[in-house]
């Protein structure tokens, strides 16, 4: 029996569901970003209002990227791509929406706690114990979904994608317990140097074995559908995901070089991000090899544009990171606008791109119905690839403007006005990306719910 719009919107309410979320909470982790960027700008311009103080902005605007929109925009699709790739219907739709619901309460949770001021103040940690197990929960019933997904699979041959999705989430139900040391509930944390270390350990596997898997596995997934060539090599998507669980873990302590941690653990972690590199070509290797000549067809496929810019980004992003752990180069880049810099460039950059390509892709599949507006899908993405490059170029100057007037002996009270008015120029780009957010949850809803479009 052909499938209608109707059967086939039943059989995606998870994926339904995360697109939702990541829309949604897209928006509004921008507008609070602008809150953020807008203090940095005036520090008093809220009045003082205690439960919008930049201490507690700045967090909110931070969890909410990584766990309200990128996280679930990529998880939507790991929920679509994964069952077809294993020709099975997902486990169950049920427990799948029960994840989503609790996700959902984590992240209003953690907005409302961060807000009242109850946070362990551990940057990418800071949710209280609470928070932490409703996380922990959701993330719990994710992998329970999928893995019996795959248990129960029709196809024996694992692609993958398959790998990267169940490593991303397996993977990180357990260093986010360990990072949030969740057996000690009052303070979340352990003392001193060891502390800064765990910490650290977790903060960087949230891209490492989170995001970047998840965005890994879909553009493995996406491109070699929409450029309809073979993925040019299967032994390199195996190398690039074994080395990169490899070296991934062993590079947290790049944040922590200014800092009296062992020295060796310093070296491990220099050398590792460098070796990075490794992973990091051999994956861009296989998809631009994959990709090769058919540059027109992913220009003309919104979900095939969006994943295949991140796959740009993801290039720059690492190898400026690789950079960046250098001792010599991060005596300047560390502790300023440099670092924001490539935060953006990577979480929005490369997996936040990947993620709303990801929404893209899914939607027609999971709506049984074409996108609302493509046109609506194409101002958005080139209002996100301004936002990118421009926060960017302004943050990278401003971050080089501060950290050699550092070196220079320069305190930090005088550099400020150096630097107003790029913040000022970083606000007014963040309306693009702001703008391009509220366009792209315009779009999500229409054509999940209000789709006159043709079944497809
Ligand atoms: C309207 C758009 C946005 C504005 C105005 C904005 C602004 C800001 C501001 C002011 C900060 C704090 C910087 C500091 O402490 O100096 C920040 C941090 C951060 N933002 Fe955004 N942001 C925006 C969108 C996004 C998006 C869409 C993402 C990811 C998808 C993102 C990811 C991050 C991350 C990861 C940090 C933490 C940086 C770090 O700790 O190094 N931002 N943002
Ligand atoms: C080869 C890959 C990468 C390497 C070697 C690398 C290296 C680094 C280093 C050395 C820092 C610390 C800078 C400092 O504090 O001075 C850093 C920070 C950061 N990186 Fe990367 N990076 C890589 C890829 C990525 C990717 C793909 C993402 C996002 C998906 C990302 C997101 C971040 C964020 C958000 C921070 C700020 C952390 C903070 O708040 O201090 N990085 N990275």
């Amino acid at each position: 029996m052909a499938a209608t719009a109707d059967t086939i919107f039943d059989q995606h309410l998870t994926a339904r569901a995360f697109s939702l979320t990541s829309a949604f909470w897209f928006a509004f982790a921008t507008s609070i970003g602008m809150v953020a960027a807008g203090y940095l700008i005036a520090p008093d311009f809220m009045a003082n209002i205690p439960y919008l103080q930049f201490g507690r902005i700045r967090p909110i605007h931070v969890n909410l990227v990584l766990f309200g929109f990128v996280t679930p925009g990529l998880l939507a699709a790991a929920h679509y791509y994964v069952p077809r790739l294993l020709r099975t219907d997902l486990f169950s739709q049920k427990l799948g929406l029960m994840s989503v619901i609790l996700w959902n309460v984590a992240v209003v949770s953690a907005v409302v706690s961060l807000s009242t001021g109850h946070s362990q103040g551990r940057e990418y940690a800071e949710l209280i114990w609470p928070v932490d197990m409703l996380v922990i929960v959701s993330f719990a019933l994710v992998v329970l979904n999928l893995l019996m997904t795959v248990r129960r699979r029709k196809e024996p041959v694992l692609y993958v994608s398959i790998w990267y999705a169940c490593a991303a989430v397996i993977l990180t139900a357990l260093t986010f317990s360990l990072g949030n040391v969740i057996w000690r509930p009052d303070t979340g944390a352990l003392l001193g140097i060891p502390d800064a270390i765990l910490l650290w350990f977790y903060g960087h596997n949230v891209f490492g074995l989170l995001l970047t898997p998840l965005t890994l596995g879909l553009a493995y997934y996406v491109i070699p559908i929409v450029t309809r060539n073979p993925l040019y090599s299967h032994t390199l998507s195996l190398i690039g995901f074994w080395s990169l669980l490899v070296v991934y873990t062993h590079i947290g302590t790049h944040h922590l070089l200014q800092v009296p941690v062992p020295t060796w653990l310093k070296v491990v972690a220099t050398v590792d991000s460098v070796a990075m590199v490794i992973p990091v070509m051999v994956f861009l290797i296989n998809i631009w090899y994959t990709a090769k000549g058919k540059l027109g067809e992913i220009h003309a496929d919104i979900a095939g544009k969006f994943i295949f810019t991140g796959t740009i980004f993801y290039f720059f992003v690492s190898i400026q990171g690789s950079i960046m752990a250098l001792p010599q180069v991060q005596r300047i880049t560390h502790f300023n606008n440099w670092v924001i810099a490539h935060s953006h460039l990577g979480v929005l950059g490369f997996a936040g791109l990947s993620a709303l390509g990801g929404l893209y892709y899914i939607l027609p599949k999971i709506t049984g119905k074409p996108l609302y507006s493509r046109f609506l899908a194409d101002l958005q993405y080139w209002l996100v690839l301004i936002g990118i490059v421009g926060f960017t170029v302004v943050l990278t100057i401003a971050g080089l403007v501060q950290g050699n007037s550092w070196f220079a002996g320069e305190t930090l009270y005088r550099t400020l006005p150096e630097i107003h008015s790029y913040y000022v120029v970083r606000l007014s780009i963040g309306l693009f990306i702001a703008l391009a957010a509220y366009i792209g949850l315009y779009n999500v809803i229409r054509t999940i719910y209000f789709n006159p479009g043709e079944e497809a």
